[in-house]
């Protein structure tokens, strides 16, 4: 059997590691040979590929980004892209194909195999926002980072006397923001899923700054104010429909020196929170989710998707996982507005 695997959305820590997992079990142990689909759906409708075998995959463990590659390629935005896709499959003689992404990749690994494509997905995202599991790979790592920038955040905050905002990723989910936000000991932390209200932020800080601390406002990316509370920029929009994210956090501290007569200063994080190498929580999920895949090809449980519950890795419907986005309940927000102010 001829398996072709490939990568797409942003990148994240941890996809190496389970494109090695998938070669390394896949060929001693099922015999399957490798096609490696360059840059995310563009490698499947355009036929570019590279060599997946065990030479390619040493090394490889604890290496950030991806040796495949990835774009937010949309094949069912493109003419003929789902047809495009089957006739790369017939060519190369590839019987099924292993999507490792987030929403977007494995909305269109869903699709195919409604199509009639033999399809596995593999949750990977910072985001942590796919649902039917508990977590995806590449969380733990930003989760880290985060969390170390908010850490030097703090000592240059109070000798400067200033508030300091950081803006870390989450279009949709403010996981990042509340986990690293929580560990970090942040001040304020405003996630998409509850528009904020910049009065209140403003008198958090205030109360910060009377106790002699000074405020660390960790923010998503995809927060909003309460509408028509705060201007805010339109942004261009990807092959998915989303717009372009970042300037919150400057937004927000333009307001807060208005508004306080205190100095404001953003650190957005960006791309640095999906760069580089993955933590060890991070390689051992994406490994046993390599190996879990491979396992679900070999079962032929197409159109399923590998996701943690608790320790156990299980299979979901790629349908049930790419039907909603995973989003913080209130209430574990909640438990984190006992140390806003
Ligand atoms: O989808 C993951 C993500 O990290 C989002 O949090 C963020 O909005 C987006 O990627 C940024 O993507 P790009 O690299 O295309 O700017």
């Amino acid at each position: 059997m001829r398996i072709g695997v490939l990568t797409g959305g942003g990148d994240c820590p941890g996809l190496n590691a389970v494109i090695r997992a998938i070669v390394r079990k896949g060929i001693p142990e099922y015999n399957y040979q490798f096609v490696g689909f360059r840059d995310g759906w563009r490698g499947p409708l355009e036929g570019h590929t590279r060599t997946l075998d065990i030479p390619a995959v040493r090394g490889i463990l604890p290496r950030g980004g991806t040796i495949l590659g990835s774009s937010r390629t949309n094949p069912f935005k493109i003419d003929n892209g789902v047809e495009r896709i089957r006739q790369t499959l017939m060519n190369l003689g590839v019987d099924a194909l292993i999507a490792i992404g987030g929403e977007d990749t494995l909305g269109v690994a869903t699709k195919l195999h409604e199509l009639g494509v033999q399809v596995i997905g593999v949750p990977k995202t910072i985001d942590n926002d796919l649902s039917g599991t508990d977590y995806t790979f590449g969380f733990d790592t930003a989760v880290g980072i985060a969390t170390e920038a908010i850490d030097r955040l703090h000592t240059t905050a109070e000798s400067h006397h200033r508030a300091l905002i950081v803006e870390v990723m989450g279009r949709h989910a403010g996981w990042i923001a509340l986990h690293s936000g929580l560990a970090g000991g942040a001040n304020v932390i405003l996630i998409p899923e509850i528009p904020f209200s910049i009065e209140k932020v403003c008198d958090w800080v205030n109360s910060r700054f009377r106790t002699q601390y000074s405020p660390i406002i960790v923010v998503a990316e995809g927060a909003t104010p309460i509408n028509g509370t705060m201007e805010l920029v339109t942004r261009e929009t990807d092959a998915f429909g989303h717009p372009r994210l970042g300037g919150i956090g400057e937004s927000i501290a333009r307001e807060i020196e208005q508004r306080t007569g205190k100095e404001a200063r953003t650190t957005v994080l960006g791309h640095v929170q999906r760069g580089g190498t993955p933590s060890s929580r991070d390689r051992w999920l994406a490994t046993r989710f390599g190996l879990h895949a491979i396992d679900a090809v070999h079962d032929a449980a197409w159109g399923s998707m590998v996701a943690l519950r608790g320790t156990d890795i299980v299979r979901v419907p790629l349908s049930e996982a790419t039907e909603k986005i995973k989003t913080v309940d209130p209430s574990l927000y909640a438990e984190a507005e006992v140390f806003f102010g």
